[in-house]
């Protein structure tokens, strides 16, 4: 019977359990996106011992415009691959598999932040957002496809086992998917499903002409934006398949347009709502993350068939323990 301590194989790589360390931003990176020593003691805290089988590493931003906030890690230069080969190499030595997150905020980042302009699917101001973004061409989309291959040949050189596509939390591929910031009336409309995910599956095809046939590539999925008007499960469950059959090895399932919290939605594994159906719609490994902080929840969730991977972010954030004490029940 699957439980957490079931190890999984997923595209030829071995992830000896089923407790994963989901993205959770940490701000400790310097000013200029470096890996500094405070996040390398922080992974090495909550990786220490083996108990997480993966650790999909902190959003990390693909080019100066698509920075989110300060203190994030960059992955959009070539000098930021020997600060996340220390990273990557510090999770390996303590015995998880390890992969990077990449994201670009599109409208939600802040020109405090980038000093450059902010562009998104269209001029719609991102939930929770104060900018006007401007919306993009089809030049800067076509560096936007650039940046995220130049991004995972980064996080290859560096060591990780893969790469995560960040398309959740109101972030720009949340943006495009979501008919709320997607107003376009181009090849990427968000009037249709093809238009919205357009530019996904041109990223996962650029991703994975550079990171080859063996390398693991996840998407972040935000599978309903629970807003009127904005993505719903239905549209998840015609979405999977098509991420699928461009080349996603795992589906990592959250959900909100303007952050993973979502009022009235509560306990342990709270998107298993998305998470049972989608997994009935694809042939590849889907997680299931939120609120949970009861290694039993976590077995029961795997047993039910909810989901084939569990995230646990902010137990494992307060507690560096958690894992330890979740493995040693
Ligand atoms: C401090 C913090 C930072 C986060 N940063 C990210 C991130 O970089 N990328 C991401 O996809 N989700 C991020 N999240 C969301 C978590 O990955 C996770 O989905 C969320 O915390 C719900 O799971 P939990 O209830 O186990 O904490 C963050 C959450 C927290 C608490």
């Amino acid at each position: 019977m699957t439980d957490l301590r079931s190890d999984i194989v997923i595209n030829g790589t071995r992830i000896h359990n089923r407790l994963v360390m989901p993205p959770m931003a940490t701000a400790k990176a310097d000013a200029e996106g470096h890996v500094t020593q405070e996040l390398l003691d922080y992974y090495d805290e909550r990786t220490r011992g083996g108990y997480i089988g993966l650790v999909i590493t902190e959003h990390s931003y693909i080019s100066p415009e698509g920075k989110a906030s300060e203190g994030q890690v960059s992955v959009s230069r070539d000098d930021d691959v020997e600060g996340l080969s220390r990273l990557v190499a510090l999770i390996h030595k303590n015995g998880s598999r390890a992969i990077l997150q990449m994201n670009h905020a599109g409208g939600k980042a802040k020109p405090e932040v980038t000093g450059c302009r902010v562009f998104g699917p269209s001029e719609v101001i991102v939930p929770r957002s104060e900018v006007m973004p401007e919306a993009m061409t089809e030049f800067i989309i076509d560096r936007v496809v650039e940046d995220f291959a130049s991004a995972a040949a980064r996080v290859r050189a560096a060591g990780f086992d893969g790469v995560e596509i960040h398309s959740a939390h109101g972030y720009l591929l949340n943006q495009f998917f979501s008919p709320i910031t997607n107003k376009r009336t181009d090849a990427y409309t968000g009037s249709s499903m093809e238009g919205r995910l357009r530019l996904h599956l041109r990223v996962i095809e650029a991703v994975r002409k550079v990171v080859g046939p063996d390398f693991l590539v996840a998407m972040r999925l935000g599978a309903c934006d629970y807003l009127d008007g904005g993505i719903t499960l239905e549209d998840s469950l015609s979405a999977a398949p098509l991420l699928e059959a461009a080349g996603i090895d795992l589906l990592d399932i959250s959900g909100g347009l303007s952050g993973y919290v979502i009022p009235g939605l509560t306990g342990q594994g709270f998107f298993r709502e998305l998470t049972g159906p989608i997994r009935s719609k694809v042939h590849i490994p889907v997680m299931l993350t939120g609120g949970i902080t009861e290694p039993e929840a976590a077995d029961e969730l795997l047993r039910d068939g909810c989901a084939d991977l569990i995230g646990v972010g902010r137990a494992i954030y307060k507690d560096p323990l958690w894992a330890k004490h979740a493995m040693e029940r």
